[in-house]
């Protein structure tokens, strides 16, 4: 038998977020339930099974083409960013789509306009696979929209997401079937903007 050679350590259980939103303008609760109850715990579940199994440690040397420590390491990646940015998208719904000035100031820096932004992370989540983000980018200093195919990829590093937007079949089909342009406009009708200025004031003190 193999030695354990290193020890994951243990976690504590990610516990999910709670939602006080009912019901949404053009999204239903049925396609809310469907999408937060299952898919969305469902990545917090996985992430505390795979973190189970990492608290074992791995035994022998890993190895870059297959081994069982790697392919739990990639699956915790995927299942975290799961819960990650499900979160962000969640939280960032429940308003009714009213858009304060002070956000219209922060976004025209970096997009122009409000408007600027709004058409291209429109045009962003038509493009999309997975999910289109506006984050802040703590390097580059500024705001800016970004496409993931998958919850593991198209992440970038040391940037903060701002806005979410999920546009995987999942999280609309019941409500739109194949019309995501749509679904999207409703998404814009739902934005919580306070909740999104809360998160834009804890990165940075904005001009
Ligand atoms: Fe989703």
């Amino acid at each position: 038998m193999m030695e354990i050679v290193k020890k994951g350590g243990m976690m504590e259980k990610l516990v999910p977020i709670e939602l006080d939103y009912k019901k949404l303008n053009g999204i239903s609760k049925e396609q809310v339930a469907e999408h937060f109850d299952v898919l969305y715990k469902g990545y917090v579940g996985k992430v505390n099974e795979i973190r189970e199994k990492l608290a074992g440690g791995f035994e022998g040397l890993p190895n870059a083409t297959y081994n069982d420590y790697r392919e739990l390491k990639l699956e915790e990646s995927f299942a975290l960013n799961g819960v990650k940015l499900h979160e962000s998208y969640f939280l960032g719904l429940g308003g009714d789509g009213t858009v304060p000035d002070e956000i219209r100031k922060i976004f025209a820096k970096d997009f122009g306009s409000f408007e600027n932004w709004q058409e291209e992370f429109h045009g962003l989540g038509l493009a999309s696979r997975g999910w289109a983000v506006l984050y802040y980018d703590l390097d580059e200093k500024r705001l800016y929209n970004g496409l993931g195919d998958w919850h593991s990829h198209g992440g970038v590093w040391n940037a903060k997401p701002v806005i979410v937007l999920d546009v995987y079949e999942h999280a609309y089909f019941m409500d739109y079937g194949t019309k995501r342009k749509d679904y999207i406009d409703a998404y814009f009708n739902n934005l919580n903007w306070n909740y999104i200025l809360d998160e834009l004031k804890n990165i940075k003190k904005w001009p």
